[in-house]
């Protein structure tokens, strides 16, 4: 049976494969959506395939124009034809948490900004609800006052702590909020909730967003959902 990186290398690989010559391709963060980018890398310097990528994350951003992919702004594509992120968990109705890499705001800008959007996991990031920690981006000015509304709302708030017990920044320097649920909230519910909430810049549930998902399965095969 392959590992858990195995798979995630198999699935990245595939998902690779549904970018076509002259796209505009969103380019999605974390440890799954690396072996997309080292396939694109591989591609575009062995096949000439010839891409725009729009970065979620500065460490995307860079890993891929090291690797010869022409990088971009988000602001200055006329649209983005197709995205390719992980996700840390996906439910039976491809409702997705994302953020655990820190990297939720921009991937949902990128995300809705695209026509059509993949999602590449190894089957263990699949279940039937949503489990997963929530992580949530807030501004820093007032945080303190919002961990607290969001602790007296009952969804028990961590902060995101770099290993240095500091306050993890995002790439646009906000900082994080995870909440832990002992039962998920209806997730529409829940994603209208946080959005009203003052000084919530995003959060990490991604509903209706993902056309199809790429699995890569304990036994090695590869599975696309629509
Ligand atoms: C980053 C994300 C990632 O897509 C998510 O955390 C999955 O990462 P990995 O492939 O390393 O498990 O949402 O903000």
């Amino acid at each position: 049976m392959a590992d858990q990186t195995a798979l995630k290398k198999l699935a990245g690989y595939r998902a690779a494969e549904f970018v076509e010559d002259g796209m505009v391709v969103g380019i999605g963060s974390g440890s799954t959506i690396a072996f997309v980018v080292e396939a694109l890398g591989k591609r575009v310097a062995e096949e000439g395939l010839q891409i725009k990528g729009i970065p979620t994350s500065d460490k995307t951003r860079r890993t891929a124009a090291k690797l010869g992919i022409p990088m971009h702004n988000v602001d200055d594509v006329d649209h983005i034809d197709l995205t390719i992120d992980g996700a840390d968990q996906i439910d039976e109705n491809f409702a997705a948490i994302k953020g655990g890499g820190a990297a939720l705001l921009w991937e949902k800008i990128v995300a809705v900004n695209s026509r059509r959007n993949i999602w590449v996991v190894d089957d263990t990031k699949l279940a039937p609800q949503l489990t997963h920690y929530l992580p949530v981006e807030v501004i820093p000015y007032g945080a303190d006052q919002l961990f607290k509304r969001l602790k007296y709302a009952g969804y028990q708030p961590t902060w995101r702590l770099d290993q240095n017990g500091n306050p993890v920044r995002t790439d646009s320097a906000n900082y994080l909020i995870d909440l832990h649920f002992t039962k998920m909230p209806d997730p529409f519910k829940l994603g209208r909730e946080l959005t009203s909430m003052v000084g919530v810049v995003e959060h990490g549930l991604f509903l209706n967003i993902v056309d199809q998902v790429v699995v890569g399965r304990a036994d090695e095969t590869i599975a696309v959902f629509d």
